[in-house]
């Protein structure tokens, strides 16, 4: 577990999460909220390539993901919020440079996540992410909107790294 500032923990998420996270992605109201099983099960079975975050022992945030079966050097991060009244801080910076620590000990080398063009909170902070650990960034199409059966939007795949092997840590 990390706790810098004091009061932020980030740590990896148990099956009781499920719910809370469950809750922050529908207050994000922005991100597609899956169903609370989903949460529950991920808390369960991708724990290891997830993150939560916690204020005062409460659930403000959290980062789902998994390495990519076909590509075990990429962790695709599937989700990531925070509640409104804690952005700014930070705290999604941290769960992504928690997951990256812990990921690139086991021989992660990228990161690629899906993000919506006019997602700019996003497009910032993945392109922070990217500065912190020193590494690139590659953008490239993935998702068309008319791929969608509803009136979702296209997202664009975000591909980060190489991020270092065993040991790696992001600057302090
Ligand atoms: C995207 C989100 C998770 C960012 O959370 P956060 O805790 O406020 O982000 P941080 O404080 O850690 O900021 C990290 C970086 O992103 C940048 N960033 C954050 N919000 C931003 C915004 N609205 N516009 C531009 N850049 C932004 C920050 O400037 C920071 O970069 P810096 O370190 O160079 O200053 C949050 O806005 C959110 O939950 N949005 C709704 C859900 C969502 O869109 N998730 C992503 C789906 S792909």
């Amino acid at each position: 577990m990390s706790g810098k500032p004091q009061d932020i923990v980030i740590s990896q998420p148990s099956t009781v999460d499920g719910s809370e996270l469950w809750r922050v992605a529908r207050d994000s109201r922005t991100l597609d909220l899956n169903s609370s099983y989903a949460y529950l099960l991920w808390c369960r079975d991708f724990a290891a390539t997830s993150a939560v975050a916690r204020v005062e022992g409460r659930v403000v945030g959290f980062v789902i993901g998994f390495v990519r079966p076909t590509d075990p050097e990429t962790v695709v991060v599937w989700q990531i919020a925070v509640d409104g009244d804690q952005r700014g801080r930070g705290i999604a910076g941290r769960l992504l440079d928690n997951l990256v620590s812990r990921l690139a000990d086991q021989g992660v080398r990228h990161l690629e996540t899906t993000i919506a063009p006019g997602n700019t909170a996003s497009i910032g902070l993945f392109q922070a992410l990217t500065r912190r650990w020193g590494t690139s960034l590659r953008q490239a199409k993935l998702f068309d909107a008319a791929h969608f059966p509803d009136d979702h939007e296209s997202e664009d795949l975000y591909r980060i790294g190489p991020f270092e092997r065993a040991g790696a840590r992001v600057p302090a």
